[in-house]
């Protein structure tokens, strides 16, 4: 048995690495209205700690890493970060998760960095409901920024699309449509119970089954083969379309037998289920500069922790604490 199979003989391969707790937009089913204190810099950990600790993951059977935050654009220098990350023997996939708002600027210099898959968060294509969302008027600049990114060769582009009923669900469709004109690839995500004064409920979720059936309406939806490297999303494409769909279906639909990741949090700890308070700190001991043996046995620690499966369907059933501008997603 290698060290990255876990008790549920799930292969973890997959390392999501949250740069910074803070955002230059306002979400509101991701932040609270009257926000979060933000960590202190001195609780962040450095570039060279994220790197040793990515080193060290590698030994354990990581092969995939994703950049997230909050907002990953808004930390100082991330091309720096990307290129050693590229340049790490091991590492095969290399992406990142933007809110899209600081793309026009970065995106030649990231794609110089080495940075090649791109997911970009877009939960409507409205200004003013984007505002009413995000707090903030910067539609035409996340728009401008996926033009930007389609000019230059990234692939795949991919959106994310967080499906809220009663908020942005009457564009489905059109988001849908994207899918067909353009090479990039739409992800319908499903309100998922994360953070402690999270907004969820039940029936704001519309599930995975409703989201397809509505697509079907447009047109056949042709399955996609995955690969080993993906993760939970359920891929589609309509006939003759230039990009995809996928379905990610935390809630309705559980894929914790298929989960194959483990998130590493901006201050230092390791997060074995995104739906647990569960964290195995590796800061501590990196700063104590322990051994890369020692921080090896911390990592297949957290591995080892992944629980079997959650169990969300209810509001009471929430677990995790932890704000999701403080994860990652
Ligand atoms: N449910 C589903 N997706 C969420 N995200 C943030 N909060 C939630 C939630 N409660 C998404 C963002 C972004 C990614 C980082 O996580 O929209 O696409
Ligand atoms: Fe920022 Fe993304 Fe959270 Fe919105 S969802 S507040 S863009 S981290």
């Amino acid at each position: 048995m290698t060290s990255n199979i876990d008790f549920y003989n799930r292969k973890i391969n997959y390392l999501r690495v949250s740069i910074t707790d803070r955002c230059n937009q306002r979400c509101f089913y991701c932040m609270p209205g009257n926000g979060v204190a933000p960590f202190k810099h001195s609780q962040i950990l450095s570039y060279e700690e994220i790197i040793q600790v990515i080193k060290t993951a590698v030994q354990a059977g990581i092969i995939k890493i994703r950049l997230t935050g909050g907002e990953p654009l808004v930390r100082k220098n991330i091309c720096y970060l990307v290129s050693q990350i590229v340049s790490i023997p091991g590492i095969v996939d290399v992406g990142l998760t933007t809110n899209g708002v600081r793309l026009k600027e970065m995106a030649e210099p990231l794609f110089e960095a080495g940075l090649r898959r791109l997911n970009i968060s877009l939960d409507t294509l409205n200004p003013i409901k984007f505002f009413n969302i995000t707090g903030k008027y910067h539609f035409h600049e996340v728009w401008e920024g996926i033009e930007t990114v389609m000019d230059l060769p990234f692939d795949p582009i991919k959106i994310n699309m967080v499906v809220i009923r009663g908020v942005n669900d009457d564009e489905l469709e059109n988001f849908a449509r994207i899918s067909i004109q353009t090479p990039l690839h739409v992800r319908f995500i499903e309100y998922m119970p994360v953070g402690a004064d999270s907004l969820w409920c039940p029936e704001k979720t519309v599930c995975a089954d409703d989201i397809l059936s509505r697509l079907q309406k447009i047109g056949p939806l042709i399955p996609v083969e995955g690969n080993h490297l993906d993760g939970p999303s359920l891929r589609y494409r309509f006939e003759s379309a230039r990009g995809e769909i996928g379905i990610i279906s935390a809630v309705s639909n559980h894929f914790c037998h298929k989960c194959n990741r483990l998130r590493l949090t901006a201050d230092g700890k390791l997060k074995p289920c995104l739906f647990s308070d569960e964290e195995i700190d590796i800061k501590t001991a990196l700063r104590r500069g322990a051994s890369q043996k020692k921080l090896l046995k911390i990592i297949e620690n957290a591995i080892a922790k992944k629980p079997v499966g959650h169990d969300m369907n209810s509001w009471r059933a929430i677990r995790c604490h932890r704000h999701m501008s403080k994860i990652g997603g």
